[in-house]
């Protein structure tokens, strides 16, 4: 599984980068008004990002538009800012539409604010690379996020869609939710900096390492 950085912050992205775990970044419009981001600047901000991702790391910037034709329109805009821009449209049928649109003309696609196996199927079929089933939104209700992302996971990957689909395991909010996507065999988990961090910290790690400073101080001092 690939991690993604799940944040419109250039310093998490730079940092994450740094640990060698970067495989792509997500951004939504909640993620750059988080940001302070300005409108005028969303495109340059997005080609930064593009930038620390080296041109090769897929980072999704977000169509806000809700016909087909103005999200096409945006599409080939956000695509044309940098070669690693996958373009995130929401699941419904003007952004399904649009999808087929910008797949034919070999723009990739995140289909995002993605819940239920039939959702993430049609996103395939009109030519998604990318699907982002949502997790923690489903908790958020007192659902289960973690059993409907394994629907997802499994009937997706039960059909060839004649282009290559990843499952991008989005709305993660624990270390947990990782772990299982990760068992579950979703290709991708976007997560946020915090979360990520986590991933890395276990109390067992931290205790040991205490343990094996403290017994190399002893060996320093029979020197
Ligand atoms: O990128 C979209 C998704 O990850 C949003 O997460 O925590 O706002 O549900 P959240």
């Amino acid at each position: 599984m690939k991690f993604f950085l799940d944040t419109a912050n250039l310093d998490e992205i730079r940092e994450v980068a740094s640990w060698g775990v970067l495989g792509g970044v997500t951004t939504n419009p909640s993620l750059y008004c988080r940001i302070g981001g300005k409108l005028e600047d969303f495109e340059a901000h997005i080609g930064r990002i593009c930038e620390i991702c080296d041109y090769e790391l897929p980072v999704s910037a977000e169509s806000v538009s809700m016909t087909r034709d103005e999200i096409v329109a945006d599409g080939i805009r956000l695509a044309a800012i940098a070669p690693n821009v996958v373009v995130k449209i929401p699941t419904m049928i003007e952004g399904l539409a649009a999808t087929r649109e910008l797949a034919k003309r070999g723009i990739k696609v995140n289909m995002t604010l993605c819940f239920t196996v039939p959702q993430a199927i049609m996103a395939a079929r009109a030519g998604a690379a990318y699907i982002s089933p949502f997790v923690g939104r489903f908790d958020d209700i007192s659902e289960d996020g973690l059993s409907q992302l394994a629907q997802v996971v499994e009937a997706v990957n039960n059909y060839d869609y004649g282009h290559p689909v990843e499952i991008i395991a989005a709305s993660v909010r624990s270390a947990n939710h990782v772990a299982q996507a990760a068992l579950m065999g979703a290709d991708i988990a976007t997560v946020p900096y915090g979360v990520l961090k986590k991933c890395v910290e276990h109390p067992l790690t931290d205790r040991g390492l205490a343990s094996f400073l403290a017994d190399w101080e002893k060996v320093k001092a029979n020197a």
